[in-house]
């Protein structure tokens, strides 16, 4: 496609009427998955031609933290070349290598033995992150009454899964600041602890714990107690003091950390994710954790995806503007917000989050009821989508809160 025609299209798709889109629904002139697919792996594509992509035209997507850029070009291009060998089950472990590489992790890849399945090591492949986590419950609650502790509010997923099973989740408030308060998750530890469950940075408030806090909670706590640290939303980490527990879960024998392809690679439809550990930690997991679970597609699009430094970059330069530009729009409102290390940010409407909720979904813009999921009373979370998404959202939303600001 020339650049004529991305031109052309990106015209069209004029702030005014995406918005009118966005506002009722309507068709708005959009490129074709194949247009988008080719603009995406050229480098073309901007903004404004990639809008929502992947989903209807004039729908704002911004509940569940996706990448509003897309996957990454090198991903897609990647995903498309092994199309062809979709018959041929794929042994491959060139990802968990570079995966080792990329983290600076020794590994080397054991001879697979005949009649045994594969071994474990210091890295974990997963059909996403969810699937870790929930092999993380399944693992190490090992009876009735066995005890994990986990910050609240937080995502959740091992405490779901952990109470599923007749397990006890002891929840730790956040700080008044929105922060995991370590200190009380180290007291709530019992003997009957099995897991202490961090997110950092947290969903769904974006904010972030330090290392040296996380190093003298591994230290303090039980060797028996695995710490895992869920770091969905690394990349998007702003802060200088911020440092990742992949070091950690490298060297000490209690300590896992959960990666995923979803968020800033842009592959959360393709499930991916994986964790670092000790050997004997994945070894454990291994029994209920299905290891086949990423097939070619995922493979190729993470390692083609980690080799890409300009789809991340551009991810996090976006999510740092839509982040600003929303910070903007709730002080010109008067709306109490959390700042926000990761791709979405929490935003107090000071009201009934489901009527507004009900409103926003009227006009095709989608956000998650912080009331509902976290029992935070008025709060929405929003994620971050496009510049044009982040503005048809607020646009709506001061439209629907104006009686009152
Ligand atoms: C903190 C956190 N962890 C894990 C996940 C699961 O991601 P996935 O299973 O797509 O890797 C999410 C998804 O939103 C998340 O927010």
């Amino acid at each position: 496609m020339s650049q004529t025609h991305h031109d052309q299209n990106a015209t069209i798709l004029s702030r005014r009427r995406f918005l009118k889109g966005a506002a009722t629904g309507s068709a708005v002139a959009v490129l074709s998955p194949w247009e988008m697919v080719e603009a995406l792996v050229a480098g073309e594509a901007k903004d404004r031609t990639i809008r929502g992509v992947g989903v209807k035209p004039g729908v704002v997507a911004i509940s569940s933290n996706e990448n509003p850029l897309g996957a990454s070009p090198r991903a897609i291009e990647s995903v498309l070349r092994h199309m062809g060998s979709s018959n041929r089950y794929y042994r491959s472990q060139s990802l968990v290598g570079a995966l080792a590489h990329y983290h600076g992790i020794d590994y080397k890849p054991a001879p697979r033995q005949p009649g045994r399945s594969r071994q474990a090591g210091p890295i974990l492949m997963a059909a996403g992150s969810g699937q870790t986590l929930e092999s993380i419950a399944h693992t190490f609650l090992e009876k009735e009454g066995d005890e994990m502790v986990a910050a609240s509010p937080s995502y959740g997923s091992i405490e779901r899964k952990w109470e599923d099973n007749k397990g006890v989740v002891r929840l730790v408030p956040l700080t008044p600041d929105y922060k995991h308060d370590l200190d009380a998750m180290l007291g709530a530890i019992t003997p009957k602890t099995r897991v202490v469950s961090i997110c950092n940075p947290n969903n769904p408030t974006g904010t972030i714990v330090t290392h040296d806090e996380i190093e003298a909670l591994v230290d303090a706590a039980p060797k028996h107690v695995l710490i895992a640290v869920d770091e969905a939303y690394v990349e998007f980490v702003e802060d200088d003091g911020y440092k990742t527990a992949i070091d950690l879960a490298a060297t000490r024998e209690n300590v896992i950390a959960i990666r995923t392809f979803s968020k800033i690679y842009g592959l959360a439809g393709v499930r991916v994710g994986y964790s670092v550990a000790h050997k004997d930690i994945h070894e454990r997991m291994m029994n209920y954790h299905y290891t086949n679970g990423v097939g070619l597609y995922g493979m190729v699009a993470a390692e083609a995806a980690l080799q890409d430094a300009e789809h991340p970059r551009r991810s996090k330069e976006l999510a740092i503007e839509v982040k600003r530009y929303y910070e903007k729009e709730c002080e010109g409102m008067g709306l109490e917000y959390v700042k926000s290390e990761g791709c979405f940010m929490l935003i107090n409407l000071k009201r009934p989050a489901k009527p507004v909720g009900r409103q926003l979904a009227k006009q095709n813009i989608y956000v998650a009821d912080a009331e509902r999921r976290w029992g935070l009373k008025g709060w929405t979370r929003v994620s971050v989508g496009t510049k044009e998404e982040a503005e048809a959202f607020m646009t709506a939303l001061r439209e629907i809160l104006s009686p009152a600001l």
